[in-house]
C-alpha cells in the first residue's frame, strides 16, 4: 500500500495541532468501515494499567519503549489517560496526559469506541475504538482518521495487563485473530517490555 511521507508530515503538522493525536500509517483510502468493536462495552472492567506489546508507529512516540497506558476514573463520564515511555537510546521518560469519553454513551448498547485527547483539546473525535478485550489479558485498539483527499491515517495499538503476554489460549486465539483480521502486520512495531531499564511506570 503507497504511503506518501509527504502528506504524513503535513497530517502531522495539522492533527498535531487541532488535536494533538497523531496516527501511525498514511493510507490512500477513507477510513475503512468495516471494523467492529466490543457491544456492550465495560469501562470500569477496562480501566487501570496497561502494557503496550504492539503499535503502528507514532512520530510522537518514535523508537520509545516500555510503554504504558494508565486509565482512571477522574467522574462518572471521563477517563483520565495518563501514557508513559521510555527511551532505551537515551534513557528518557515521556508522559502525555489526556482524557476519554465514551463517543457515544447515550446508546442502548454501548460500543467500545471512546474520544480521546492530549494536551487540554476537545474530546470531539471518535478515535479509539476497542476491536477486542476480555478485560483481564488483552485489548485490542484501532483508530482512523480522515484526511484530505480520501487518505486516511490509522493508529493500532496491542495493549496487556502484563509485560509478558499471557499464555491463556483463548486469550490469545482472540487477540492474535483480531490483529489477522484488522491490522497490517508488515507496520507492526513491537514494544520492548523485557528490558530491565524499563521503569515501573
Ligand atoms: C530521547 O529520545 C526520545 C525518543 O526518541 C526523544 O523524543 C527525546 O527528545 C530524547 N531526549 C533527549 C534528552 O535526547
Ligand atoms: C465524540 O466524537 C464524535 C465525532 O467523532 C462526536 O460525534 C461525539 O459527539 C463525541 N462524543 C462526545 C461524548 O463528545
Amino acid at each position: 500500500m503507497y504511503k506518501s511521507p509527504q502528506v504524513f508530515a503535513a497530517a502531522l503538522l495539522v492533527l498535531g495541532l487541532s488535536s494533538a493525536v497523531v496516527y501511525g500509517v498514511i493510507y490512500d483510502r477513507p477510513c475503512r468501515t468495516e471494523i467492529s468493536v466490543v457491544q456492550n462495552f465495560c469501562l470500569d472492567r477496562y480501566l487501570g494499567k496497561w502494557y503496550e506489546l504492539q503499535r503502528y508507529e507514532q512520530p510522537f512516540q518514535t523508537k520509545v519503549d516500555c510503554t504504558t497506558a494508565n486509565y482512571g476514573l477522574l467522574d462518572s463520564a471521563t477517563v483520565s489517560v495518563r501514557n508513559s515511555a521510555f527511551s532505551l537510546i537515551n534513557g528518557t521518560s515521556s508522559e502525555a496526559i489526556g482524557t476519554a469519553v465514551l463517543s457515544f454513551p447515550e446508546q442502548e448498547i454501548v460500543q467500545a469506541k471512546l474520544n480521546v485527547s492530549f494536551f487540554g483539546a476537545p474530546n470531539d473525535r471518535s478515535n479509539y475504538w476497542v476491536i477486542d478485550t476480555d478485560y483481564e489479558n488483552f485489548a485490542i485498539v484501532w483508530s482512523c482518521e480522515p484526511l484530505p483527499q480520501d487518505q486516511s491515517s490509522e493508529g493500532f495499538w496491542f495493549l496487556s495487563r502484563e509485560r509478558k503476554f499471557t499464555d491463556d489460549k483463548d486469550a490469545n486465539e482472540r487477540a492474535f485473530g483480531a490483529i489477522r483480521k484488522y491490522i497490517d502486520q508488515s507496520e507492526i512495531r513491537f514494544t520492548n517490555q523485557a528490558d530491565e531499564r524499563c521503569p515501573d511506570f
